[in-house]
């Protein structure tokens, strides 16, 4: 399967239904699933049979308007009423990424603009803005993967972590944009994939999606970068991002920042990638953000034949951390690249008229 051909997210328009591929039966049985329950779909979030921030934000647009599909026979009060429970059912699916409530609020505030309007015209202009999210994701990780292509040649070798590509997105992806549109530029990169403990988003997807588009790639465990960055195998690291402070703190997969603390050490530039979308402007520093904490089975049990941890021993799996904006050597954006100090660049990218 070239999994570069298929859609991450889709909505079914004639029969409405939220399809994915499930990402939990990755690398090994690619299957795309067909959703219409609201429960199913926030189960869906939450066990990351869709997952990355972008991708999460599109499907739970689309589950909103399917949703409102199914109450469009209600009255104008009640539609409306329901439909604000269930926006904020299902940004309950995860905490950290902010483009699920980004996407979320922009599907709702249409509903709400025109409440003055019919039921159906209402769905009506609910289903172009899902559909606009997704459109303009493709186009805001293709402008991203140009900004990133400055920053490197043919040939480097470019650690990344977790999986910041197509399957987290509508195409391209963020971090791994620059690496599938150099492909189709016919430029070629190394790629280093840390495998990801404990979901192994780096093993089982970003390899995964490399491959298939047959980028020169290689897996190290998480614990080995210190040593491939040693041996000069990495000219930089690109990473997503799932929530950006104002102060450009970046809140991504746990792991994340301990490879910032690596590539500073080693001389490595350090790039975050995210649309504008994941800024979160109203906290100061990612000390504010919500980290998910996810249950220990992923750490003691997943992925092993057996139990691999002591009946009675405690453990601690939050899924996220944040990278301190000093590590930071730049964050890749749609609008450009901001670099520091990022509480003026932050704000230029951000500059009135550029963001829904
Ligand atoms: O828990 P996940 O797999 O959803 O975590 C995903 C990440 O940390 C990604 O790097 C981030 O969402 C950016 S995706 C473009």
């Amino acid at each position: 399967m070239n999994i570069m051909k298929y859609e991450t997210v889709a909505l079914d328009e004639n029969d409405p239904a939220l399809l994915i591929l499930d990402q939990t039966k990755l690398p090994n049985d690619p299957e795309i699933i067909r959703l219409t329950d609201i429960h199913d779909i926030h189960r869906a979030i939450q066990t990351l049979q869709v997952r990355g921030a972008p991708a999460i934000g599109i499907a739970a647009a689309f589950g909103l308007y399917i949703t409102a599909m199914k109450i469009r026979d209600e009255d104008s009060g009640t539609f409306l009423a329901r439909l604000k429970d269930a926006r904020d059912y299902l940004n309950s699916a995860r905490p950290t990424a902010v483009n699920l409530s980004w996407a979320l609020n922009r599907v709702y505030h249409v509903a709400e603009i025109n409440a003055g309007k019919s039921i159906p015209e209402i769905i009506e202009a609910m289903r172009r803005e899902a559909i606009a999210i997704k459109s303009e994701d493709t186009d805001t990780c293709r402008r991203i993967g140009e900004y990133g292509l400055t920053l490197i040649h043919d040939g480097d070798g470019i650690l990344t972590h977790c999986n910041a590509g197509q399957l987290a997105t509508s195409k391209y992806g963020t971090a791994l944009a620059p690496i599938h549109l150099g492909r189709e530029k016919g430029m070629n990169f190394h790629v280093y994939c840390d495998e990801t403990r404990p979901l192994l988003q780096g093993a089982r997807l970003s390899a995964f999606e490399l491959v298939a588009d047959g980028v020169d790639t290689t897996l190290i465990c998480d614990n080995m970068a210190s040593q491939v960055m040693k041996e000069g195998r990495v000219n930089a690291v690109f990473v997503g991002c799932d929530r950006l402070a104002a102060n450009g703190d970046a809140c991504n997969k746990i792991g994340t920042s301990g490879v910032a603390i690596l590539a500073k050490y080693y001389g490595i530039p350090f790039y975050v990638f995210c649309p504008a979308s994941t800024i979160d402007m109203t906290i100061k520093t990612g000390a504010e953000i919500v980290i998910e904490q996810r249950e220990p089975e992923e750490i003691t049990e997943m992925w092993y034949s057996k139990r691999m941890a002591p009946e009675d021993v405690k453990v601690y799996n939050p899924a996220f951390d944040v990278t301190g904006h000093e590590l930071i050597s730049g964050i890749v954006t749609e609008f450009g690249i901001a670099r520091p100090p990022y509480s003026e660049s932050i704000k230029e990218i951000l500059r009135p008229g550029r963001l829904l």
